[in-house]
């Protein structure tokens, strides 16, 4: 992926200054930049797929930008309806690029009016080509990267392995038939393991959503946890838990609840909610870091009510709001963690048994920076049992 951009120092036409390249025209940037981010040091990381924006984000804006393990990225829609992610930094004096605007598909760098084409060339520099943009590209140009769009979201790889080798994570029940679907976006003042942690946590819910997501019933919760090379997979066994605000509406006819809870390496979690097969809530959770303790999180909400499909769809401001409410008090949960974790370095972790779920995210995740596979002798399933 580099390798195309390796002249791109070259001193191009008589007219373009001599100067010597900058650093961050290097196609090698992120290296160089991984000296100032702790986060960029998880050498690993990077070799996934990240959401950057949704494509309504994209559509509304044109131009968006995207933060990913300490990278600002600009991304933006290209003429042929194609889209560019570049470093969010324009070659020619710094200038973050995503404040610029559009010209024929091409970005446009507020300061001195530099154009790129979405493969990260120079296309025009006023100063030099005047009103009529070039036939040819400069050689300047800014290192881009790869996108993808699917199920509604606008993806960008930063590593340096083949994106093609990674797949996309499938959004469960996206426009399936049947279901219903939106994303929700959200900001947290919180790393991507808490975060995972979090969205992988019951014992949690009695407290921070009591009574609007789940009481206390009280009573003992028996799971399997099966811990993969890749993912963190919990089966509850207590068909009769009750969720959510309305079981009248989502479970009208007593069926037997399934529970199920992923994790997938490094940023996915997905719980999945069933009650027979007339009635689902999935909550599918993209976290992409933008640094080592922020991240901005994509969740896609998709459900399935026993009723008439015009109706559910109707139903889809109220539901809405409902997970907004209980999204803002996990918001609000992690920025209280963040604030204890701070407050005294060097923090010693003390768990329990319902905390092994944390324990697999904790070491997947590690195993996710390194590149160092967890050890055999943690996999396996195991079983998980606490009092709700
Ligand atoms: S800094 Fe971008 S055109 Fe000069
Ligand atoms: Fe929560």
């Amino acid at each position: 992926m580099t390798t195309s951009l390796d002249t791109s120092h070259a001193i191009d036409t008589e007219n373009e200054s001599q100067t010597k390249p900058l650093q961050h025209n290097n196609p090698n940037v992120l290296h160089d930049r991984r000296e100032h981010h702790d986060w960029l040091s998880c050498d690993q990381l990077k070799e996934h797929w990240y959401v950057a924006c949704t494509k309504r984000e994209l559509e509304r804006k044109k131009v968006w930008p995207a933060k990913i393990l300490g990278l600002g990225i600009v991304v933006f829609h290209s003429n042929d309806n194609s889209i560019g992610a570049l470093i969010d930094q324009c070659v020619h004096r710094g200038t973050a690029l995503s404040a610029g605007k559009l010209n024929d598909g091409c970005i446009t760098c507020p300061y001195h009016g530099w154009r790129y084409n979405k493969e990260g060339r120079v296309t025009h520099v006023p100063s030099i080509d005047g009103s009529s943009p070039p036939d040819k590209p400069h050689r300047f140009s800014q290192r881009s990267f790869p996108v993808k769009e699917a199920y509604g979201l606008v993806w960008v790889f930063l590593g340096d392995s083949s994106p093609e080798n990674k797949s996309l994570f499938e959004m469960p029940f996206y426009k399936k038939s049947g279901w219903n679907n939106y994303y929700m976006c959200s900001r947290f003042k919180g790393s991507v393991s808490a975060l995972a942690q979090n969205f992988m946590d019951v014992p949690h819910t009695v407290f921070v959503h009591n009574k609007i997501f789940r009481k206390s019933p009280d009573k003992l919760m028996k799971t399997s946890v099966d811990f993969t090379p890749h993912s963190v997979e919990v089966e509850y066994e207590d068909t009769e838990d009750s969720i959510g605000m309305m079981p009248w509406l989502t479970n009208p006819d007593k069926q037997p609840l399934v529970h199920t809870d992923q994790f997938h390496s490094p940023n996915i979690t997905r719980c999945d909610y069933h009650w027979g097969d007339k009635s689902g809530f999935v909550i599918t959770s993209q976290i992409t870091p933008e640094s080592a303790n922020v991240s901005r999180v994509y969740t896609l909400i998709s459900y399935k009510l026993p009723i008439p499909s015009i109706i559910a769809r109707l139903l889809r401001p109220l539901i809405h709001l409902y997970t907004r409410i209980v999204l803002e008090q996990d918001i609000s949960i992690i920025k209280v963690n963040r604030r204890g974790i701070e407050n005294a370095p060097g923090l010693r972790t003390h768990s329990v048994q319902s905390d092994l779920v944390h324990i697999g995210i904790e070491r997947l995740i590690d195993a996710s920076k390194t590149g160092v596979a967890v050890d055999a002798s943690k996999l396996g399933r195991k079983p998980m049992n606490f009092n709700l």
